[in-house]
């Protein structure tokens, strides 16, 4: 083998495995949740469990001052629900499914985030597990405080 052409197979087993390492912590760093929630907030763990259960990694924050980290995320009152969690820069409020974060990851809207308002009772981490999320909505809002239906649960 040629000089040159060794140098550049030799460079290519090195930069092979650090192209690999390098996608694979993007992707991980875009499916991090941080999630702020009161100490004593059951539903909230269980959400938790719900998107760990799609694949997510979760983290739990627990905040005394969740009325700060609503004001601070522009959730107002009537978007408001239990928990307010951050995915890749997106705003997710109370118990929206998995899929429904997955699907706005994908399409990454201009939008701050999604919400669920109130505690819908058939929604994960409000239901047992495995259920499906049944007669609610999901919405979406922005920052101009434009609100629409995301995802309708029939
Ligand atoms: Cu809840
Ligand atoms: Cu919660």
């Amino acid at each position: 083998m040629r000089p040159l052409k060794r140098l550049k197979l030799v460079l290519g087993l090195l930069l092979a495995p650090i192209l690999v390492v390098g996608g694979f912590t993007a992707e991980s760093i875009a499916a991090e949740v941080i999630m702020y929630k009161n100490l004593s907030c059951g539903c909230c763990g269980a959400w938790a469990k719900h998107m760990r259960g799609a694949g997510f990694v979760v983290k739990e924050m627990p905040r005394e001052d969740m009325a700060a980290v609503k004001e601070k995320y522009g959730i107002s009152a009537d978007l408001a629900s239990c928990h307010t969690a951050i995915v890749d820069g997106y705003v997710i409020e109370g118990h929206v499914p998995a899929s429904d974060v997955q699907r706005l990851l994908q399409e990454r809207p201009q939008i701050v985030g999604l919400t669920a308002p109130g505690m819908p009772m058939q929604s994960p981490g409000m239901q047992a597990e495995g259920m499906p999320p049944k007669h609610y909505s999901v919405l979406a809002f922005d920052k101009q405080g434009k609100v629409k239906v995301y995802h309708r649960y029939e």
